[in-house]
């Protein structure tokens, strides 16, 4: 009873400061830059401190700029200003839409600097305060310059640029001069990571000059997404996008499809939607492919579509007895399905029947329909079950019939026809198109090993994406061969490893979990010297992490994608020679910049340490 007295004494003595104007109150901390990090410190000192995230931005070579620009000098100087108070010039020597891209793009700035705001609410775009005061006098002016270009990604665009920013009285200048649009692009996302919240004033803050010269070491840089083991809605993919660009990643790469469901709607093939979708809401319309397609585009992004073959097919393939075209797959959901494929449920492709070439080619123009351009067209191609097809007496007769043996190889060279007929299918939809076939890519398999990748895979028309492990000898093999690779080894940048198994109890395949660390320090260039002495600088194009969705839908992309998309976009757009530990107080604070956009990453660590930096270490 006493104590209880006692304690309701101090609550009513302490009570009016405590509750009414607790957020109101100046914080008692404040920040310092000190040998490059930022040091929390008592406020009321001899110094005066600054507030955590002006010194974020501030402190140290490159303040809070994710991925690490090429040369960047960032000084220490700042002015607060609204977002609001924006103007640009815009010069455009380049072809195609760029400026109207460009245009987009300021749109799309202007919108991630009020995102910096905690009230922040998406619903009345664009979205505007309560930022105060709104009589700040400071204004932030845009000068950007784009030399040329035609507005598309492709394998040969310039993605540089250079930024100053400056300041003459109350207007802080930033120039921008890039060959294209996607370097012009790219600037804006870096200059708005000179901008942040500024917590005592409620208006941003921004570092008001600064050089920045940068180009990316990868041309490809890319994140894949499978919409098949699970949907995956437009708006998370919108999220998705959101998120590369945030870290300058220039390629979504679409595993469309695969055995488990067909969620792409061809108007020319309907059948496809409607046999293969897990419901008639779990679908991709061809307007929703184009909206992506631009979302992308304006953020610097072009989207790689895949439709594998000739294994991973299956549901949406099933109505071909029905239009009398007979089986156009083989092993569709059988089982027991250990017998017939790597995870249930099985299916393939029936070679034995033409029909299927002729579907095959409708799909190819239907995409063609759908993607305005088409760069990069990804076959997939792995994991075919030679048990499959000869347990298929349909197969085995065609085979017999065509004088083939039934051993593995007379298998494995069914499949590099049908590959070499895919490609010229695909080419012939592009040629409809008055467009020049799409570079292929296609999965490390039995097809790019034996010989048989010099039999059906041409150099010059395919990208090989290698998913084994960093240091599996077929990345010596084929880089010595002359062919074009892509990283995706699973050992680093598999990010659907680590989770209970979904077939069986334990863990699942490629547990344990890729940490951002693993996924940061996984160089391509270093793993290709350490197999053949030689870093094959121009034959690696770059790398990809898969997000492989038997275990993530809606619910869980985010967390799974991010930060560690993020880590894997400095890894291939600065290619640091030096290891995660020196980025990691910029990826804490990026890790915020997604959450202000949007993305619901995932926490690294404490917050603690992000006002504490560099004492969560071992
Ligand atoms: C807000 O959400 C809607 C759908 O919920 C979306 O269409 C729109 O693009 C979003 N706006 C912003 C600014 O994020
Ligand atoms: C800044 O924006 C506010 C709110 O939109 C406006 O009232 C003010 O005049 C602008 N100030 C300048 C210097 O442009
Ligand atoms: C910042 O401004 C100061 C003084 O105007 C100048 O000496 C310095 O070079 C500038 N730093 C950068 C990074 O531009
Ligand atoms: C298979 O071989 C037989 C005997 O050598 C030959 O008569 C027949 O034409 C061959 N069939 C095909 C499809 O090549
Ligand atoms: C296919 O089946 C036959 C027996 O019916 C067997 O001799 C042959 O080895 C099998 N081939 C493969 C690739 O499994
Ligand atoms: C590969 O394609 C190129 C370009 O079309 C062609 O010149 C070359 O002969 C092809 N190589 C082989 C081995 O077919």
């Amino acid at each position: 009873m006493k104590v209880y007295a006692l304690f309701l004494t101090f609550l009513v003595c302490f009570r009016p400061t405590f509750s009414s104007n607790f957020f109101q109150l100046p914080s008692p901390w404040g920040w310092a830059c000190e040998e490059d990090k930022c040091v929390k410190k008592s406020a009321g000192g001899p110094t005066s401190l600054l507030t955590l995230n002006t010194c974020k931005i501030t402190c140290g070579p490159a303040g809070a700029l994710w991925p690490l620009p090429t040369m960047a000098i960032v000084g220490n100087e700042v002015a607060n200003f609204l977002p609001t108070n924006l103007t640009h010039s815009l010069t455009c020597g380049a072809g195609g839409d760029s400026c109207q891209l460009l245009q987009e793009a300021v749109t799309i700035f202007q919108d991630n600097l009020h995102r910096y705001h905690p009230n922040y609410k998406n619903g009345s775009a664009p979205w505007v305060g309560p930022w105060d005061p709104p009589t700040l006098r400071h204004k932030l002016h845009l000068d950007v310059t784009i030399q040329g270009g035609d507005g598309i990604l492709t394998l040969d665009t310039d993605e540089s640029y250079e930024l100053a920013v400056s300041r003459v009285e109350s207007v802080t200048t930033a120039v921008i001069i890039a060959p294209t649009f996607f370097g012009a692009r790219h600037a804006l996302e870096t200059l708005s990571q000179l901008a942040e919240y500024h917590e005592t004033t409620n208006s941003l803050v921004l570092v008001t000059n600064a050089t920045v010269s940068d180009a990316p070491a990868f041309k490809y840089r890319g994140l894949l997404v499978d919409t098949s083991r699970n949907f995956i809605s437009v708006g998370v993919l919108e999220r998705t996008l959101e998120g590369m660009a945030s870290t300058k990643l220039n390629t979504l790469h679409l595993h469309l499809t695969d055995t488990h469901s067909w969620p792409l709607y061809l108007p020319g093939l309907p059948n496809m939607a409607y046999y293969g979708a897990y419901s008639p809401s779990n679908i991709y319309t061809p307007q929703d492919m184009r909206h992506l397609q631009h979302y992308a585009r304006v953020r610097g992004i072009r989207l790689v579509p895949e439709i594998d073959g000739p294994a991973h097919v299956g549901n949406g393939w099933q109505w071909g007895p029905k239009e009398g075209l007979g089986n156009l797959a083989v092993c569709v959901n059988q089982e027991p399905w250990q017998e017939f494929c790597v995870e249930p449920p099985c299916g393939q492709f029936n070679l034995a029947n033409p029909n299927m070439y002729t579907v095959l080619r409708k799909i190819y123009f239907e995409i063609y329909d759908i993607f305005n351009s088409v760069d990069i067209f990804h076959y997939g191609g792995d994991e075919v079950n030679l048990n499959c097809w000869n347990t298929t007496d349909e197969i085995v007769e065609w085979m017999t019939a065509n004088n083939h043996s039934l051993t593995d190889d007379a298998y494995y060279e069914q499949w590099g026809i049908f590959q070499e007929k895919a490609r010229l299918l695909m080419a012939d939809a592009a040629i409809s198109k008055r467009m020049k076939e799409p570079t292929g890519m296609i999965w490390t398999s039995h097809l790019t090993e034996m010989g048989r990748e010099l039999r059906y895979l041409n150099q010059s028309k395919y990208i090989i994406q290698i998913w084994s492990t960093g240091d599996d000898p077929v990345i010596t093999k084929l880089l010595q061969e002359g062919y074009k690779l892509v990283f995706s080894n699973h050992d680093a940048w598999y990010l659907d490893c680590g989770a209970g198994a979904w077939v069986g109890e334990g863990n699942n395949w490629c547990s344990p979990y890729k940490g951002w660390q693993a996924v940061y320090n996984n160089n391509p260039h270093r793993l290709a010297l350490e197999l053949t002495g030689n870093e094959y600088k121009d034959a690696i194009l770059g790398g990809e992490a898969a997000l492989w969705t038997e275990q993530a839908d809606d619910a869980t992309v985010d967390a799974k994608l991010w930060p560690r998309g993020a880590a894997l976009g400095e890894r291939l757009w600065s290619n640091p020679s030096t290891s995660w530990s020196l980025a990691e107080l910029r990826l804490i604070h990026h890790r915020q910049r997604l959450m202000n956009r949007g993305i619901m990453a995932d926490r690294i660590q404490p917050q603690w340490c992000h006002q504490n930096e560099r004492l969560c270490y071992l």
